[in-house]
């Protein structure tokens, strides 16, 4: 990664996680016991790669970097929610997530779900603070998150996922793509969407982002598979092979892992090429998507 991108993620980050602890609630609010485990997924130290999608299509649009931050945080609310839920033991019963046990080994199940749910709300809240401009209005934002959280997106990848899990099972590679851009590539698209939006993008800057949100975000899923099988628990923070402990359908489950490779680089490079019509302004979306191409966790 150069050094230009790794300062502007850490700047990034760091303003982000300065603006949840500002505006979400303290664990002195009652019940502490509810914000004490919202607060321990969401600053556990993910990668906040969906609020830096969003101020950095904010920035390819032209936009004021203060009016995408409370869409960027709304973002990681919902992903951390959704990260929360994924890992209950009715899901993918996982116990380790950003390098800490997860949520309901350490609160228990009923708190963890009670979690999850007040994340979701908390996204929400979160995002009706975006400012409306000339040509986006707080409803538009809002059908746009409630659209991709919903049961046609991103539950419904969750549902998908669900149902592509067992020994028995054989997707074609057009279900798994059905299951990947709904669970994951529709909140990474959004992302940038909300942030382009937040600028008053025009309907060409919007539609070229929308692009490469897809693309990306279905890159991103398909490395977020291979990882599960390449990687190591310490380095993923979260447990390794688990997808095929589970008979989960993945990439490497159906392509195996040199085609899933393949996949991932022509993925990335159809999100390039969309960004093309916007310029140097989006030097920073480009340089994103060529580090998740690399990343190793
Ligand atoms: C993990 O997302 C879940 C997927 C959709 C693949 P990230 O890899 O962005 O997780 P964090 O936020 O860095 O923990
Ligand atoms: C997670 O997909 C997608 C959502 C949480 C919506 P995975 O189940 O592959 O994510 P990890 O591998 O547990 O992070
Ligand atoms: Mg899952
Ligand atoms: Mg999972
Ligand atoms: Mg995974």
């Amino acid at each position: 990664m150069s050094s230009d991108l790794k300062s502007y993620l850490a700047e990034k980050r760091d303003l982000i996680d300065r603006h949840l602890d500002t505006h979400m609630p303290s664990e002195q609010e009652l019940p502490g016991k509810i914000h004490e485990a919202m607060r321990y997924s969401v600053f556990a130290g993910g990668k906040r790669l969906r609020p830096i999608l969003t101020l950095a299509a904010a920035e390819a649009c032209g936009g004021d970097e203060q009016d995408a931050l409370f869409p960027a945080c709304a973002t990681e609310l919902l992903h951390t929610y959704s990260l929360v839920h994924d890992d209950l033991p009715a899901m993918d019963d996982d116990d380790l997530r950003r390098g800490r046990p997860t949520s309901h080994v350490v609160f228990g199940e009923a708190i963890a779900v009670l979690a999850g749910d007040a994340l979701q709300a908390e996204a929400f809240r979160f995002l009706a603070e975006t400012p409306a401009n000339v040509t986006y209005s707080v409803a538009d934002y809002l059908r746009e998150f409630a659209n991709c959280a919903g049961s046609k997106l991103l539950i419904g990848g969750q549902v998908l996922d669900l149902e592509g899990e067992g020994e028995e099972v054989n997707l074609s590679l057009e279900q798994l793509i059905a299951i990947h851009e709904r669970k994951t590539a529709a909140l990474l698209t959004s992302s940038i969407r909300l942030g382009a939006m937040s600028a008053g993008a025009s309907a060409g800057q919007l539609e070229a982002l929308t692009t490469f949100g897809y693309n990306l975000g279905l890159a991103f899923q398909v490395i977020d598979d291979i990882l599960d099988v390449t990687a190591d628990t310490a380095t993923l923070g979260k447990t390794a092979g688990k997808d095929e402990a589970s008979d989960k359908s993945t990439y490497p489950a159906i392509l195996g892992l040199e085609k899933s490779r393949e996949e991932a680089h022509r993925l990335t490079k159809l999100a390039m090429d969309a960004l093309a019509v916007l310029g140097d302004d989006a030097a920073h979306l480009s340089a994103i998507a060529h580090y998740l191409l690399d990343r190793e966790y």
